[in-house]
């Protein structure tokens, strides 16, 4: 195995606000070995952004450890950037509106004093897909694809070994999503960079991903290989997404809310936290938190399987 780009050890991140403390991320484990992409799927308000912010440094841990290349993030972030890019769902967050194509994508090189930046821009904007006259627009002077474009060469301009993605393609037309669905993939073919692809589209998710995290409520309940998962899903929460496939097929994305309430964030839960949910719970899942079992690759949070 070669050393991965990315341990999360039982990494916890919580929002103190007034009558407690929602714990977004609640001990999540997984690796990321170089050039792999692994899916993050979930609904609305698991936990999947809260996650990709405490990789980047943005949102410290409260419990746990992340490592990129074998290096703790926290306290000092600067060169964190030039190991971790981030694509995020608007890519205004990822742009400033002032400045033009060419300078947003050149501000990374020049913030880590990689010389005359001009030609890693030009290199950037080709491979990308776009033209070099759009170098002189603002943001708001392109389509959303090319936005989109634009937000990946400036992710990539560094050249980092992992690219997170958070919903990449959700706020983007459906005859582009597959233009930088396909575009992510060329690249990673191009690059070898390792990708974590948050999502809530699970066609998309199938298409990119080797292995796929189911998250519910803060943890990974499901997390396995692409195929086995979606084929044979173990947790109950797994199976529950995928019946809503119809829906899926119907809206092009998950419903926002599944059959059955999600908890308050603010509940402490003991037993299994899909338990309200759950079609197949037991007396035992109320007082119980499920371990994790490993299973042939796959690693699952559930007292009774789906068989
Ligand atoms: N700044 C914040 N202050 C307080 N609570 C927050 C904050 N950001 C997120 N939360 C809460 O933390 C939980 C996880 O939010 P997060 O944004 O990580 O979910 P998500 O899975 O990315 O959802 P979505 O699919 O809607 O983007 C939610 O309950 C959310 O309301
Ligand atoms: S542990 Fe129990 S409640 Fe939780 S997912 Fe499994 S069967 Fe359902
Ligand atoms: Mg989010």
């Amino acid at each position: 195995m070669p050393t991965p780009i990315l341990e999360v050890r039982d990494a916890q991140a919580a929002y103190k606000v007034p009558g407690g403390a929602i714990r977004a991320v609640d001990g999540v484990s997984f690796d990321l070995a170089p050039g792999e992409t692994l899916a993050v799927v979930g609904e609305s308000g698991c936990g999947k952004t809260t996650l990709a912010k405490a990789i980047l440094g943005l949102e410290p841990l409260t419990g746990g450890e992340i490592l990129v290349q074998g290096k703790p993030v926290g306290g000092d972030l600067s060169g964190l950037a030039e190991r971790v890019g981030i694509v995020w769902q608007d890519p205004y967050a990822s742009l400033d509106p002032r400045w033009r194509v060419g300078r947003s994508i050149a501000e990374p090189l020049r913030l880590h004093r990689r010389g005359d930046s001009g030609d890693r821009v030009d290199e950037v904007m080709k491979a990308v897909g776009l033209e070099m006259e759009l170098k002189g627009r603002f943001p708001h002077q392109l389509s959303g694809g090319q936005r989109q474009r634009v937000a990946v060469a400036r992710a990539l301009a560094l050249n980092p070994p992992l690219l997170l993605c958070d919903e990449p393609t959700a706020a983007l037309d459906l005859s582009i999503r597959a233009q930088i669905l396909n575009l992510l993939k060329d690249l990673q073919d191009d690059l070898g960079c390792a990708y974590l692809y948050i999502s809530h589209d699970l066609t998309t998710v199938r298409f990119i991903a080797d292995r796929v995290a189911v998250m519910y409520l803060g943890r990974f309940v499901e997390i396995g290989g692409i195929e086995e998962v979606f084929t044979d899903p173990r947790h109950p929460y797994t199976r529950a997404l995928l019946d809503s496939a119809p829906t899926l097929a119907k809206l092009g994305r998950l419903p926002d809310v599944l059959p059955g309430e999600i908890p308050d964030p603010l509940e402490v839960i003991s037993g299994c936290r899909f338990r309200s949910r759950c079609p197949r719970g037991q007396e035992r899942c109320d007082t119980v938190d499920p371990e994790a079992t490993a299973e042939n690759g796959r690693r699952f949070h559930c007292h009774f399987p789906v068989a």
